[in-house]
């Protein structure tokens, strides 16, 4: 079956292409290559000694959009990660962050209601549920006012969805992931962020290379155990696999419900310090970090309950924290000795 994965060139898109081929689907790639680089194409490839149909072109562009569709008719399902992700950005330029993830999926799903029948998979976020009053986080946990225009994006983005799959025949997936991390094994494919990593584990591994004097732990007062705040790192090939089950479960009509939604994470939150312990353990060295300040709109802690995903999807990470910490580095390490 031919798989459109909108944003294949990205952090979690390309390992989630490499997966899909593994399974035998015929992936058609596009990326607009405006936070990824052509050369992640190559190292796909190099896994899999595949090479996915790849069209470079901007989502935004509703004609470039309908022409796709009508260049590969037979595309039955769309995994969509294409998007604009960094929260900073979002609240200084809001309407690129709603330009970019609300019109792209509106043309992409005028293009799938079309179909007879049609899949599409949605890269939701744990952000939705904002700082829920106890852990860990259930699907049923109500979403909370979103804290970025990003996040926005994501909860109008699953609204969007739901409302379409009402009046058509699209069948629906929304994955809610929690904080991606790591490589793929082979150190051919990982995350590439362009300026300063606003996420943990890039400037974890951007400081132990040498590229940042020290990391800022952003607050030791939280009401945690060691006072840093705890999220639930899922190794990004765990991630990837999710998709496969995903689409693979729509295909063969499993769902019950036009529109499912999926927690994943590992079940495990892990603080800032426990995250900087396991990886000087991996690494063999020390990381330079100073506390700082709390950085606003941080929720204390974020974890998943992975009962639905586990249980209805057949899917559990199997990744640990500590092989995503290693993959993590050892990719910082090839990148940079490479250039
Ligand atoms: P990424 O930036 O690495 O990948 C996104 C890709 O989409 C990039 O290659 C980019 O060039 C492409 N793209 C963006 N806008 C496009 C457009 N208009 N047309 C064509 N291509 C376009 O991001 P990622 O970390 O792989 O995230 C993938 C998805 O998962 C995003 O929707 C993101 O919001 C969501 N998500 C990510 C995280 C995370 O922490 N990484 C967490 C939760 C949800
Ligand atoms: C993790 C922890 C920081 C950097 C973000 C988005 C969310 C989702 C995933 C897309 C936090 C601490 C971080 C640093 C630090 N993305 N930290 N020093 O904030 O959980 O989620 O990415 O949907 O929407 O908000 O991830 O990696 O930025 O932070 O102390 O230099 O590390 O305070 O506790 P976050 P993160």
């Amino acid at each position: 079956m031919k798989v459109l994965v909108t944003g294949g060139l990205g952090f979690i898109g390309s390992h989630t292409v490499v997966e899909l081929q593994k399974e035998g689907f015929e992936v058609v790639l596009v990326d607009n290559l405006s936070n990824s680089s052509i050369e992640v194409l190559e190292g796909i490839i190099r896994i899999t000694n595949q090479k996915p149909i790849f069209e470079q072109l901007d989502l935004r562009e509703k004609k470039d959009v309908d022409s796709l569709f009508k260049k590969y008719t037979d595309i039955k399902g769309v995994i969509h990660f294409a998007a604009s992700k960094a929260v900073g950005e979002s609240v200084e330029n809001p309407l690129l962050y709603y330009e970019n993830n609300i019109n792209s999926l509106v043309y992409l799903l005028q293009q799938m209601q079309e179909k007879k029948d049609s899949f599409f998979i949605f890269s939701s976020s744990c952000t939705v549920y904002g700082q829920a009053d106890i852990m860990p986080i259930t699907e049923e946990f109500p979403i909370q006012k979103a804290m970025s225009p990003y996040g926005n994006t994501k909860q109008i983005g699953e609204e969007i969805i739901i409302d379409v799959a009402k009046v058509s025949s699209i069948n629906a997936v929304l994955l809610r992931y929690f904080n991606p991390i790591g490589a793929h094994e082979s150190i051919e494919i990982g995350e590439l962020p362009i300026g300063v990593p606003q996420n943990l584990v890039p400037f974890i591994t951007q400081t132990a290379i040498g590229l940042r004097p020290e990391l800022s732990v952003y607050g030791n007062d939280y009401p945690t155990p060691d006072g840093t705040c705890i999220r639930d790192y899922i190794h990004v090939v765990d991630l990837a696999k999710a998709h496969v089950k995903a689409l693979q479960r729509l295909i063969s009509k499993q769902n019950p419900e036009k529109v499912e939604i999926f927690n994943l994470g590992t079940g495990k939150g892990s603080s800032v310090l426990e995250v900087i312990q396991a990886f000087e353990k991996v690494s063999n060295q020390k990381l330079p970090y100073k506390i700082t300040n709390r950085r606003a709109g941080d929720v204390t802690e974020a974890f998943a309950d992975t009962t639905r995903a586990n249980e209805i999807l057949g899917w559990k990470a199997e990744l640990t924290l500590e092989q995503g910490l290693l993959s993590a580095w050892q990719w910082e390490q090839k990148i940079r000795s490479s250039q």
